[in-house]
């Protein structure tokens, strides 16, 4: 049975940030330095349930370590495949969260991701069986639609399909990025549903907590805004506590030189990213520098010297490697 503190609207109310799910970015590493700094929790990067019954995906994607909360990003078509690779996983998940947003044509063209969304039946019938059979809290991520919108349809299938928590990105798929998410969707649907909904889309600053919680949405879902920048869950709570502390020590911060500003910056990126590799030594990402080599450019974007650690961080090939040189930047 699901214990309580393991539910996610419990969890969410809580703490009402968390970090969104992204491809080669929410890594194990990543998600334990998020949660640790205010997220309440984080969900793997996407993850093909015919791969997964397949056996051909690695465990580091999806192990839970040392999480609180791991949530399991589960993509796919077929809903008995789903139940499948959830059962396959669910020792390492606290929740099973399905992709009903992914726009890339080539996970599109296998029926998966974003275009499920054309038909809310489709939607209905994965997460209907998935709660039936997998005693995990099943959540659902979606898009306003694929091109056409279909978010208020899908969002009362996932609600009257017994999902927990839906989370949704305020843009359809064939938007992709472009343009600025629309909110008055996502407020749409906190009208018109009782599901506990987290609002998504070009998040990045605290006031937005203002704007949009309580009035939009229970919670916010934050993507691009963290990446390379896990501080930013501890900016959102700290606003959230106590606005006024918040306000005061970002205009002593605006006061100080840029040099000083630079200095404290490159300090902490460094201790960041010093916890994220800390957080992957223990499992088995050796074999995935490239992808480490991309998260320090993350970490280290705007900050001096970053083009030279760019081409030192070319030539490693293991993590105490990339330590060392981080150590020494
Ligand atoms: C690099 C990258 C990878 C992503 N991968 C996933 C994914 O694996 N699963 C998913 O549901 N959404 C994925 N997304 C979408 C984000 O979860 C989020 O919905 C989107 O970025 C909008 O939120 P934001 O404006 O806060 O970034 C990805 C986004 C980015 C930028």
């Amino acid at each position: 049975m699901t214990q309580d503190n393991k539910i996610p609207s419990k969890v969410l109310k809580q703490t009402p940030f968390l970090l969104a799910p992204m491809d080669e970015v929410t890594d194990i590493g990543f998600r334990t330095l998020c949660e640790e700094e205010g997220s309440a929790y984080g969900t793997t990067e996407l993850t093909s349930v015919d791969a997964l019954v397949r056996d051909r995906v690695m465990e580091s994607r999806y192990k839970k370590e040392n999480l609180k909360i791991n949530s399991i990003q589960l993509f796919g078509h077929n809903p008995q495949t789903f139940v499948d690779a959830a059962k396959k996983v669910k020792h390492e998940a606290d929740f099973i969260d399905i992709n009903f947003g992914c726009p890339s044509a080539c996970v599109n063209s296998n029926d998966s991701g974003a275009i499920l969304l054309k038909d809310p039946k489709n939607v209905r019938s994965i997460v209907e069986k998935l709660v039936k059979e997998v005693d995990r809290p099943i959540t659902a991520k979606i898009r306003l639609g694929y091109e056409k919108t279909t978010y208020l349809d899908v969002a009362r299938e996932v609600e009257e399909a017994g999902a927990s928590m839906l989370a949704v990105h305020g843009r359809t798929a064939k938007q992709k990025y472009s343009g600025k998410a629309n909110w008055d969707a996502i407020q749409e649907i906190y009208d018109k549903t009782d599901i506990f909904l987290c609002g998504n889309g070009d998040i990045t600053k605290p006031e937005q907590i203002d704007e949009y919680m309580g009035s939009h949405c229970d919670a916010l879902m934050i993507g691009r805004g963290a990446i390379g920048n896990p501080k930013i869950f501890k900016d959102f709570l700290e606003y959230k506590n106590n606005k006024n502390q918040f306000l005061k020590k970002q205009e002593e911060l605006k006061e100080l030189s840029r040099e000083k500003r630079d200095e404290i910056k490159k300090r902490e990126q460094k201790e960041y990213f010093l916890r994220y590799l800390h957080h992957l030594k223990h499992i088995t990402l050796q074999r995935e520098v490239y992808r480490i080599q991309h998260q320090a450019m993350y970490f280290f974007k705007g900050i001096s010297g970053v083009k030279e650690l760019r081409q030192q961080l070319m030539q490693v090939k293991t993590i105490d490697e990339v330590i060392k040189l981080v150590e020494e930047f």
